[in-house]
């Protein structure tokens, strides 16, 4: 496995396998077993063009805890930030590491960096996806509902990079009802909708939030205004208000529904209060899977 740029690199097996890792990583973690040496010798580096607390975090300590090292760089102390072209920093970032962890504004400079480098490349969030996040929230899916078969995932809100991540994670491993919820203009993206189905999960995409929300297993909210649309600020929270998850949606689902969301969290706009505290485990578990997630996914594409 040589790049995670979008969650359809990988296969429904290459997740299942990712996840059995993960959770006997995890298991041994709580059992005391923090360091292990797989990855000694091994360098990543993390570049962010914008900022991270928990993909930041996750990766630096997953590193650390397989042997491995890691260097974090903000796109502007690079000579990226002064016009340094990707393909001439791609190639000489490849003959010092061993991977590169990329968040970016643009999914395409993700994907020019991995057209230039011999290394295997990692997309820590783009305006388009969030594979890594992906991984977590299956994980987490798994532990709170014991599997994915039969279950129903509902997206409120905008359908931005966490949402067509998720919806291809979710057909990936075999969940077939996925509904969203969402303004118009503000869909998944039609490709990721298109592949999804082909994979034998119709997606459900409309603005009435009972329709999607009822009998949903999961429900799933993000930020009205993502990294990179500030200026868009004001209109989004007047059009995203009505998609707000509070106790009367969570109560249109199913009585043990859970409900999730990738952090950071903007309580009274997308969540209430009450709907957070109600959640904080799952929602913690999903930062928490982070680490375990990665820690298999370094060591399949770096050992
Ligand atoms: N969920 C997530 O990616 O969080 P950060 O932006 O803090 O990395
Ligand atoms: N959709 C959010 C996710 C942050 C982890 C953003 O892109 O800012």
């Amino acid at each position: 496995m040589d790049r995670l740029i979008s969650i359809f690199d990988l296969t429904g097996r290459d997740i299942e396998e990712l996840l059995d890792s993960a959770t006997s990583l995890k298991k041994e973690r709580a059992n005391g077993l923090k360091k292990r040496n797989d990855l000694e010798g091994k360098v990543l580096a993390l570049i962010f063009e914008k900022p991270s607390t928990r993909t930041r975090i996750s990766f630096e300590v997953a590193m650390f805890e397989l042997g491995g090292e890691v260097t974090s760089l903000n796109w502007n102390e690079l000579q990226l930030g002064r016009g340094e072209r990707i393909k001439e920093t791609a190639k000489v970032m490849s003959a010092y590491i061993d991977a590169v962890m990329i968040r970016a504004y643009a999914h395409g400079t993700i994907e020019d960096f991995a057209r230039y480098a011999s290394i295997p490349v990692i997309n820590g969030l783009s305006d388009r996806e969030h594979p890594c996040q992906t991984l977590a929230d299956l994980m987490t899916i798994k532990e709170y509902r014991n599997g994915f078969e039969g279950i129903k995932v509902a997206w409120i809100g905008d359908g931005n990079n966490v949402c067509n991540s998720l919806i291809g994670g979710c057909a990936l491993v075999g969940i077939e009802r996925f509904s969203v919820a969402c303004p118009r203009g503000y869909e998944p993206d039609v490709q990721v909708l298109k592949r999804a189905e082909s994979l034998g999960c119709k997606v459900h995409v409309t603005d009435d939030i009972e329709a999607a929300v009822t009998d949903a297993d999961v429900i799933y909210t993000d930020v009205w205004v993502s990294m990179g649309a500030e200026t868009e600020r004001a209109r989004r929270v007047r059009v995203f208000r009505p998609y707000q998850v509070n106790e009367r949606v969570v109560e249109m689902a199913k009585e043990d529904v859970i409900v999730m969301h990738c952090m950071p969290v903007h309580v009274g706009e997308e969540i209430t209060e009450a709907v957070l505290n109600r959640e904080e485990d799952v929602i913690l578990t999903q930062a928490e899977n982070r680490l375990h997630a990665q820690k298999a996914l370094l060591m399949r594409m770096l050992k």
